[in-house]
């Protein structure tokens, strides 16, 4: 009998790392895969798109949560979590990253004494007034295996006393994706021409963080700094609804913009092909301060700790607090210069499948 797995996924960059993961399920007897989506990210631009550009299996389960508290969210997802995995009884439960459906499907698993296995484990920022951070935490600490994608992640379990047969270094899973979508994206995306951006220099910036958004004094630091970036350079901002939602709080006139392109959010095909092309990347995302370096283009993050620590300490992404607007505005301006050593930090590629080795053995 091939042993069954239960992935429950819910947000943008989990159908990315589902997908690789997925692919190499199907090509393993010995596992069988049922899909969870909780719900979480709803918005076609959010959810649809990628699982049908990244051939993702539709979810047998779909959970519909939508959007709430913390605490709202988290509770409702535990709650059809349960009901799936009482019905599903699986032998494995799979949860991926830092989100509030990775909380809640790890910890209705653990309840139920179904083993868990976490991707991306072992990650930390230290601040812990990010609600990814917490989540975090509560997942590896209920988790029976925890894949880590760095030595930093890895090391960090040791440390926080997770005996070493429980945990495996199978490297990042994005690579794996920035690797398999790479080629698909350069032959299918359009969205360079669409924007009448070919050959042209450009800045690429993703803003979603709480912590970036909810604070309209920090949000409009950000977005004055990448205005007058703007004045110098194109400025391309696909805006997760989140953002655009707190920068419609700004109340800025247009004019206060200047020439920063907003866009809708990018599918991940579109996001690969804006990435690869841009002269620098600012951000606030972890999966795109890494996908800045799997294309060796400079990255600025706009927080003051980031869990890929080896990008800073290689000289690939450098962090800018959002809290000190003329230090940042100083540091945009002088980062496209930036770059650092070509040494490979998220393994060879083959996370997924090393990750589902372990799941079949
Ligand atoms: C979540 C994750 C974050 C991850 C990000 C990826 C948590 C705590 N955070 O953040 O770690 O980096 O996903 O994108 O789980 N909204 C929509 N349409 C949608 C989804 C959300 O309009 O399809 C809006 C709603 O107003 C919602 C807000 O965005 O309240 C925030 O969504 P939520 O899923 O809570 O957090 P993200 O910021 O997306």
């Amino acid at each position: 009998m091939p042993k069954k797995i239960v992935s429950i996924v819910g947000a943008r960059p989990q159908f990315v790392k589902a997908a690789v993961v997925s692919r190499q399920i199907q090509l393993c007897e010995a596992v069988t895969e049922v899909m969870v989506h909780s719900g979480q990210h709803y918005d076609f631009e959010l959810s649809n798109v990628f699982f049908e550009q990244l051939s993702l299996p539709p979810p047998e389960h779909h959970l519909a949560v939508g959007s709430g508290s913390h605490a709202q969210q988290t509770a409702d997802i535990l709650t059809a979590c349960e009901e799936v995995l009482l019905a599903e009884k699986p032998d494995w439960v799979l949860v991926y990253g830092d989100t509030n459906t990775t909380l809640a499907g790890a910890l209705a698993a653990a309840k139920l004494c179904i083993p868990v296995a976490h991707v991306e484990s072992g990650l930390r920022s230290f601040n812990r007034a990010m609600p990814e951070e917490v989540n975090r935490i509560v997942t590896d600490s209920i988790s029976d295996v925890l894949f880590a994608p760095t030595k930093t992640a890895f090391d960090q379990l040791r440390t926080e006393g997770q005996p070493e047969s429980n945990i495996e270094l199978v490297g990042d899973v994005m690579y794996d994706a920035a690797l398999q979508f790479g080629e698909l994206a350069q032959k299918s995306s359009k969205v360079i021409d669409e924007l009448g951006i070919a050959g042209a220099e450009f800045v690429l910036s993703t803003i979603h963080r709480a912590e970036n958004t909810d604070d309209l004094g920090r949000l409009g630091n950000i977005m004055q700094a990448l205005a007058d970036l703007s004045k110098s350079t194109i400025v391309v901002l696909p805006l997760h609804p989140r953002t655009k939602h707190a920068i419609a709080r700004l109340n800025w006139p247009d004019e206060r913009f200047g020439r920063i392109r907003f866009i809708p959010p990018a599918s991940f095909l579109d996001m690969l092909q804006l990435e690869k092309s841009a002269q620098l990347i600012v951000t606030d995302s972890g999966g795109v301060q890494k996908e800045a370096y799997f294309h060796r283009v400079p990255c600025v993050t706009l927080r003051t700790e980031t869990e890929w620590v080896e990008l800073v300490e290689h000289g690939w992404n450098r962090l800018l607090d959002p809290r000190q607007p003329e230090v940042m505005a100083r540091g945009l301006l002088q980062a496209s210069a930036n770059s650092g050593e070509d040494i490979q930090l998220y393994g060879n590629g083959d996370a997924a499948q090393k990750i589902v080795a372990r799941l079949a053995g």
